[in-house]
């Protein structure tokens, strides 16, 4: 079995983070999703890996490379337009050949990992099995409907009225009678070849298609608030561990991580939190459910509920909660302490203040 990793699209809904980076390398607990995704794909035993990248693709190869860091073996597939989850498919024709396939999608977390979902997919090869989730908004999403016995029957996108409440997620199973499927199928009204209707039309075809339920833990990091969230659910599991140095004037609560390198001064610790190497932190109260990237500064600062991506600088602002601050990115006072706020914002920015 070979994998297919979605690592292209637009992002629009993580803008401004998508404006300079691809949203699979935003990091969840200081690692990027597109690294828990690769690391869910080994533990499939699976090696040879087609990664569909877009505009952004330079980044996405410099932090993958060869794969062999992950024990993987990675062959790029460049999309020049965002033109849908099918469209992918029939671009990596060539690398997939006759192998049966898993797809995931690049921004999906999914902790608990599909090992015995790939298993059951092994042992029954059907031409499809699609993976679902019970959510609570079912109307946002791709749903199956089920006979009694549990066989599919159909799926809809984004039903008004939806029949059940398991919607498709971000990872796919299939053998290569899908590729008649996204040959055959038109682009929706979004102007998209979905991955949907290439499933439906294996069903109407006859072809045998099953659903695996996933229980554990999911997200799609499509959006600042799940990010957020899924960092908060990945630090539930933290280990405690001091590389670097934590100074004796500082309190600690609950697991935290301090990457070798970072330095803790006169603050506050409130895990579960990680603060990453090279990192200052001084005179500040971090956490809970926090993650600071790597060189960065926090003085005089109380944040909770955040991520603070690489190099970011934070100095005398107190009550961040939910925030997510972006590389090399600056929030503080004024340098001539006058009252007035100065926002260098950039476009699709998001800054709300309190009242
Ligand atoms: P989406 O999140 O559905 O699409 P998007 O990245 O365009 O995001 P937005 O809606 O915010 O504009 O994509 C799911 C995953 O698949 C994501 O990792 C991007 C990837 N993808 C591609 O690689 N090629 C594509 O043509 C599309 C649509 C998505």
């Amino acid at each position: 079995m070979k994998a297919l990793v979605l690592a292209g699209g637009a992002g629009t809904r993580l803008r401004p983070f998508s404006y300079s980076m691809p949203k699979q390398l935003i990091p969840i607990a200081n690692k990027p999703v597109l690294a828990h995704v690769l690391e869910n794909i080994r533990d499939l035993a699976v090696t040879d890996v087609g990664i569909i990248v877009g505009d952004r693709s330079a980044e996405i190869v410099e932090a993958v490379g060869d794969g062999s860091r992950f024990g993987l073996r990675i062959t790029y597939i460049p999309q020049t337009e965002p033109l849908g989850l099918a469209h992918c498919v029939l671009l990596a024709r060539d690398f997939l050949g006759e192998d049966d396939f898993v797809m995931y999608l690049g921004d999906n977390m999914l902790p608990e990992g599909v090992r015995d979902i790939a298993a059951e997919f092994r042992v029954r090869r059907p031409a499809a099995q699609v993976v679902v989730h019970k959510v609570a908004n079912p109307q946002a999403f791709g749903v199956v409907e089920l006979g009694a016995d549990g066989s599919l029957l159909r799926l809809v996108e984004k039903p008004r009225v939806p029949r059940s409440d398991l919607a498709l997620i971000g990872v796919y199973f299939f053998t290569p009678a899908v590729h008649e499927a996204v040959a055959a199928i038109s682009p929706s009204a979004r102007g998209e070849l979905e991955i949907t209707d290439a499933v439906q039309w294996l069903l109407s075809s006859g072809a045998q298609v099953t659903v695996s339920r996933y229980t554990g833990y999911w997200r799609d990091t499509g959006r600042v608030e799940d990010v957020l969230e899924c960092n908060r659910d990945l630090l539930r599991d933290l280990e405690h561990s001091v590389e670097g140095v934590v100074d004796e004037s500082c309190h600690i609560r609950g697991p935290i991580v301090v990457e070798a390198g970072a330095r803790v001064t006169r603050s506050c610790i409130d895990g579960p939190a990680i603060i990453g190497a090279g990192t200052v932190v001084e005179d500040s109260h971090i956490g809970p459910n926090t993650s600071i990237g790597r060189g960065c500064e926090l003085r005089g600062t109380h944040i909770d509920f955040s991520i603070a991506l690489d190099g970011a600088r934070v100095s005398h602002v107190t009550g961040l909660h939910g925030s997510l601050i972006g590389r090399g990115a600056t929030v503080g006072p004024r340098p001539d302490r006058t009252a007035h706020h100065r926002l260098v914002v950039g476009d699709h920015t998001h800054i709300e203040v309190s009242a």
